[in-house]
């Protein structure tokens, strides 16, 4: 269909997957660390530096949704770590903008920097993010279009790892209380939910996917 198109994001999209984030979850640590940081740390790394990928909706020409995954997060999360001194000009510049975000900026600072020591983290790839925006996803939009986002985008992430050779992948999400439809859309499209518990400070549940 003309009006609907998944497309790899390459630099110049970089900005479109961050406002999507920055929308849908102001509360996430990614957002919580600023604009700066998601469109010249974050995804910057993750895109240009080759540890992975990431696929944006378009319907009649208005990004709808996005996902990322890494292929070996830990080596992801290395590289971040790298680059500190970047991190730190990125949320400077974010409390300079806004002085109230100060104490959520060193929170999810912390989100970084933490040990990740759940059971699943022997799994390198990693989906990071899947993102649509409210009025474009299942119970509204798919009943009266039949355009279902979120599971094209997850199906052409999972497709792309496959082709790179990945059998497995995990992700987190927040617990079931605080996220039910993506605990649901994980379970529909295959994920067994393998760990709950705390993970870089936040109460998750840990999924595995099995491509083979
Ligand atoms: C995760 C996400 C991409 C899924 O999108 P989606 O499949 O289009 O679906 P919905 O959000 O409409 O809901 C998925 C299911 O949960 C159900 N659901 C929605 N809200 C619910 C609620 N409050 N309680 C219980 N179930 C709910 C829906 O009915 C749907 O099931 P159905 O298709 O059988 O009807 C989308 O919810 C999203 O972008 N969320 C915000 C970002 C996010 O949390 N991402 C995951 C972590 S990275």
């Amino acid at each position: 269909m003309d009006n609907y198109k998944i497309i790899p994001v390459s630099t110049e999209l970089i900005s479109e997957i961050a406002r999507l984030h920055a929308i849908v979850m102001p509360h996430s640590p990614i957002s919580e660390l600023g604009w700066e940081f998601m469109t010249q740390v974050y995804f910057p790394t993750l895109l240009q530096e080759g540890h992975g990928e990431a696929v944006i909706a378009y319907y009649k020409g208005k990004p709808v949704g996005m996902t990322a995954y890494a292929f070996d997060s830990h080596s992801f999360y290395t590289a971040l770590g790298r680059k500190r001194i970047k991190i730190i000009k990125a949320v400077a510049k974010e409390i300079k903008r806004d002085l109230s975000t100060l104490s959520t900026v060193i929170r999810a600072t912390r989100f970084y920097f933490q040990k990740n020591t759940e059971p699943t983290s022997e799994i390198p790839a990693e989906h990071l993010a899947i993102i649509v925006l409210e009025e474009y996803r299942a119970s509204d939009f798919v009943r009266k279009n039949r355009l279902y986002f979120a599971r094209d985008l997850f199906h052409s992430a999972m497709e792309s790892m496959r082709s790179k050779g990945i059998n497995k992948f995990r992700l987190f999400t927040d617990d079931y209380e605080t996220n039910p439809q993506a605990n649901i859309f994980y379970r529909m499209l295959g994920g067994t939910l393998v760990w709950s518990g705390m993970n870089r400070g936040h109460i998750s549940n840990a999924y595995v996917f099995d491509l083979m």
